[in-house]
């Protein structure tokens, strides 16, 4: 097998006809998401679960093995005891930094390859990528195949390192072009950006970053929140596959297109329920915190717990909270109301640690709490 060659954007051979009804199902669905996140008054705060589960299911796509659980734990004080477990979470928690930079980036100047380095360095601070050129384009051949296998026995082989900078300059040039559906342009911009491969490692997670922030650009989106990774990893064999077909015949963009429209359909609507349904659990969690503590603490100190759904009472902080015997005294109703559970409790240095489990299963869309 010999690097690949790949095609200039934008593709010719792209067909319309049988593409029509999906694109017009898959633009509906993302449109009704968005209505959906135009009526969440602070999204970031309460999406913010789903953040990190894009976070963790997009890492879990290349590997690892880490849950939403176990990154809320961590961030409440409770580390798992295997090393491996540990560096997942940590991917993940740059994961969804770089996720957050992006969005924040995104409010200065367009999308660009600057930014994009910038991303694969927060992605790959210091885990087991820190000696993959963090922050650089590759100058080195790389390969796809089954881990520790030498090059005669890749599955694919991205381009020669010296032309990674021209079709980089294609791909950027193509990402700010206006064309006929934006949708099957995104399509486009994630393969072509796995076919190049420009980064020694976090190809797969910075391609499926790129996909709300180039929604967010387009218009298509308010803001940069709509996250595919659940639908590619639940399919990730044909994801895959589809990808490979594109380093094996030109013919395979039609059907990889139709993947990519199928999975934003799916997707939209699946996100667009959850959001409504976490909506509705702050709804109607913020209405039983006042009747239950009467305080004028209640809707703050809610907002944290949805920002932190594990915690210790000594993480929870904000400007102008109560003292520490108040905050005692209102997660003790909490607990008594059956709203927050003990998810351990304390030991000599060690505080309880609490756990929002409604809003982990509702963001889960099953009970794992
Ligand atoms: N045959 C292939 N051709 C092109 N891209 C592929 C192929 N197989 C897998 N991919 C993409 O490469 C990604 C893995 O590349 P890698 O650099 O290890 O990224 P990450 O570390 O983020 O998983 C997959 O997630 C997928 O998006
Ligand atoms: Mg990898």
């Amino acid at each position: 097998m010999k690097p690949f060659v790949p095609q200039k954007l934008p593709l010719e051979q792209v067909e319309w006809g049988p593409l029509i009804p999906l694109i017009a199902s898959a633009n509906r669905s993302l449109a009704f998401f968005d209505g959906v996140l135009q009526g969440i008054s602070n999204p970031e705060l309460l999406l913010s679960p789903l953040t990190t589960q894009e976070a963790v299911l997009s890492s879990r796509i290349e590997g690892t093995q880490a849950t939403l659980g176990d990154v809320l734990k961590f961030e409440a004080g409770e580390k798992p005891s295997e090393v491996q477990r540990q560096e997942d979470i940590r991917e993940i928690m740059n994961y969804r930094r770089a996720l957050r930079q992006a969005e924040q980036a995104l409010k200065q100047k367009p999308f660009n390859l600057n930014l994009l380095k910038d991303l694969h360095a927060t992605l790959l601070d210091s885990v087991r990528g820190r000696n993959m050129a963090r922050g650089r384009f590759r100058t080195v051949q790389n390969w796809i195949g089954l881990p520790n296998t030498p090059i005669e026995q890749a599955h694919f082989i991205p381009p020669e390192p010296e032309l990674v900078p021209e079709y980089l300059d294609n791909w950027e040039k193509y990402y700010h072009m206006q064309r006929p559906d934006a949708l099957v342009q995104l399509a486009i911009v994630h393969a072509q950006f796995e076919i190049i491969h420009p980064f020694l490692d976090g190809n797969g997670r910075l391609g499926r970053m790129i996909i709300p922030l180039f929604l967010y650009e387009k218009r298509l989106l308010s803001r940069p929140m709509f996250y595919l990774s659940a639908f590619l990893e639940e399919h990730r064999e044909a994801y895959v596959s589809h990808l490979r077909s594109l380093g094996q015949t030109s013919d395979a963009w039609n059907a990889w297109i139709e993947f990519f429209l199928t999975g934003v359909e799916h997707q939209a609507r699946a996100n667009a329920e959850k959001a409504r349904n976490i909506m509705a659990l702050y709804d109607r969690l913020k209405e039983e915190v006042i009747t239950l503590t009467h305080s004028q603490f209640a809707v703050p100190l809610l907002d944290k717990m949805f920002a932190h759904p594990v915690f210790q009472i000594s993480q929870l902080s904000w400007k102008n909270m109560p003292t520490r015997p108040m905050m005692n005294t209102l997660i003790s109703k909490l607990k008594d109301a059956g709203i927050v559970e003990v998810l351990r409790r304390g030991s000599g240095r060690r505080g309880q640690v609490f756990v929002l489990a409604e809003l982990i299963n509702t963001a889960e869309g099953k009970k794992v709490v």
